[in-house]
């Protein structure tokens, strides 16, 4: 490596594979592995979840003991896990739980949520200042609004500390809490206020992020354009617009090496963008799985998802007449809101043989309807990257994807001109509405019925290059440049 390396804490609440409720958890499993071959040390500090504190082996050592943290005491662990560099903070009485990381089993957020992540974030403030010995950062990256503290805590601190990077991964979750929590949280009165960690007469953990830290980014460069206007800014428009010299769009990849349709454990059989005979094996397994009819023929569409508003699955339940009588199959793996999750299960129930559920988050199901669907349909009203249309292009799923974020940026539309270019990697389809949906499904249903065509626009998807080498060399010259500007 010719560039010196360079130290980068990523402060994060989720962590592929251990503990994820989307795609942060797969970006901040597989960046610091990227990150590597550019000569970047990431480590990676990580709340103490039970799944955590288990995945640690015993050669993890306490590198500090805090007396009291947040009301009690607390450890920080230091251990390297399938090649991750990990500081893990055991503190039960914030981590020690039942539940996902931010609710418990009731699906209720955990009440004390604002000093969960605010002990997330002072660590990360410490180690910035030095607390470990053996890893003072040069950068701090913080994720989302659980790390969004730690900007602030770097810049209010007294005594040198390193540049921050605040990726935004959805912009629709804030952290807000009560104003009172200002002097719990250890932040100054005077940051209680516009320029500071104050919204809308609250404490918001992400605007405090996005005002603090040295940049910002998010995971496409369309959603950074969207966030900056009053239609994609959820409120936060008017602080992103103003900072936005400072605001990159740097699109995430995914792990090649969990994601390849060629080594795949939980595919029956494996294909590869010049061998894909197996596909028709994984179909048909999709197929049997979801209690569709056998049919090699009919065009099946996959679903892998969130059943959120976010996602569109309130549309694409609409849409699901429409797919049907274009002779198509419907495949959705998902979990979320009751109302789609109950919609979805009552359409399988009158369709037998032609939609499909599996509810919940299975991982293993995943592989498959990638690997077996002919297309991957993803209908989101925001998106600020996705990855699952990634996965799709390649395992040559056809992506069908709402025009917005990262879809529009990594889909190539099979229109006219893209056909006739042979560049078409998918369909895209604006706006986000009802007809156009149900459009872009007959256009899908269409080139179906063109098999020479369909086979181009797959063979093109599984050629695409939607790893992390190109978003890693983009995220080290950014850190590179914050650590040179900080002398
Ligand atoms: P988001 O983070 O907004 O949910 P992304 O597309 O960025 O959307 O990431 C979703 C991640 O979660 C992908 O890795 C996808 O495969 C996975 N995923 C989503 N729903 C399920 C599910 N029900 N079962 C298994 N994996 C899922
Ligand atoms: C968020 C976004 C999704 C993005 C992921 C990882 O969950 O909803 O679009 O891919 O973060 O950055």
């Amino acid at each position: 490596m010719s560039e010196p390396s360079l130290r980068v804490l990523s402060v994060v609440s989720e962590l592929y594979p251990w503990v994820k409720t989307g795609g942060l958890a797969d970006v901040a499993g597989a960046l610091p592995g990227a990150l590597a071959a550019e000569g970047v040390a990431m480590r990676t500090l990580i709340p103490g979840y039970p799944a955590m504190l288990a995945a640690l082996p015993a050669t993890g050592v306490a590198v500090h003991d805090f007396a009291s943290l947040f009301g009690a005491p607390a450890r920080l662990l230091a251990a390297e896990v399938d090649g991750l560099g990990l500081f893990v903070l055991d503190a039960p009485h914030l981590y020690a739980r039942a539940g996902s990381p931010y609710a418990g089993p009731d699906g209720q957020d955990f009440a004390d949520n604002a000093q969960r992540f605010a002990a997330l974030a002072r660590v990360g403030e410490q180690i910035g200042g030095g607390l470990v010995a053996g890893f003072v950062p040069d950068v701090v990256h913080a994720h989302d609004w659980q790390a969004g503290l730690t900007p602030a805590y770097l810049r209010l601190a007294s005594g040198r500390r390193p540049p921050s990077v605040m990726t935004v991964h959805n912009l629709a979750f804030q952290g807000q809490f009560p104003a009172g929590l200002l002097a719990a949280l250890g932040l100054p009165p005077e940051s209680y206020g516009i320029e500071g960690v104050e919204y809308y007469g609250a404490i918001g953990f992400l605007k405090a992020g996005l005002r603090y830290a040295d940049r910002i980014t998010t995971v496409s460069p369309s959603y950074a354009a969207e966030i900056c206007t009053p239609a994609g800014g959820m409120g936060l428009d008017g602080l992103l617009q103003a900072r936005r010299d400072v605001l990159h769009g740097i699109l995430n990849g995914i792990d090649e090496a969990v994601w390849n349709p060629a080594s795949d454990p939980h595919l029956p059989e494996p294909f590869s963008a010049t061998r894909r005979a197996g596909r028709a094996v994984c179909k048909a397994a999709l197929q049997a799985r979801f209690g569709l009819d056998r049919d090699p023929d009919a065009l099946v569409f996959g679903v892998v998802s969130r059943l959120t508003w976010q996602k569109g699955m309130d549309l694409l339940l609409q849409a699901v007449p429409a797919l049907l009588g274009q002779g198509a199959q419907l495949a959705v793996l998902g979990a979320g809101e009751p109302a789609l999750v109950g919609g979805f299960a009552a359409a399988a129930a009158a369709t037998p043989g032609r939609v499909g559920t599996a509810i919940g988050y299975e991982e293993a199901i995943a592989h498959l309807v990638q690997g077996g669907a002919d297309a991957l349909l993803v209908p989101s009203r925001f998106e600020p990257c996705g990855l699952t249309q990634l996965c799709a292009l390649r395992y040559g799923a056809l992506p069908v994807v709402a025009r917005s974020g990262g879809l529009a940026d990594t889909v190539i539309d099979a229109n006219a001109a893209a056909l006739a270019q042979q560049v078409a990697t998918g369909l895209q389809f604006a706006p986000n509405s009802l007809p156009a949906l149900e459009q872009a499904i007959g256009r899908a249903a269409g080139l179906w019925r063109q098999p020479a065509q369909w086979q181009r626009i797959q063979r093109n998807a599984m050629r695409c290059d939607v790893g992390w080498r190109g978003p890693a060399g983009a995220y080290a010259a950014l850190y590179r440049a914050m650590a040179a500007e900080a002398g």
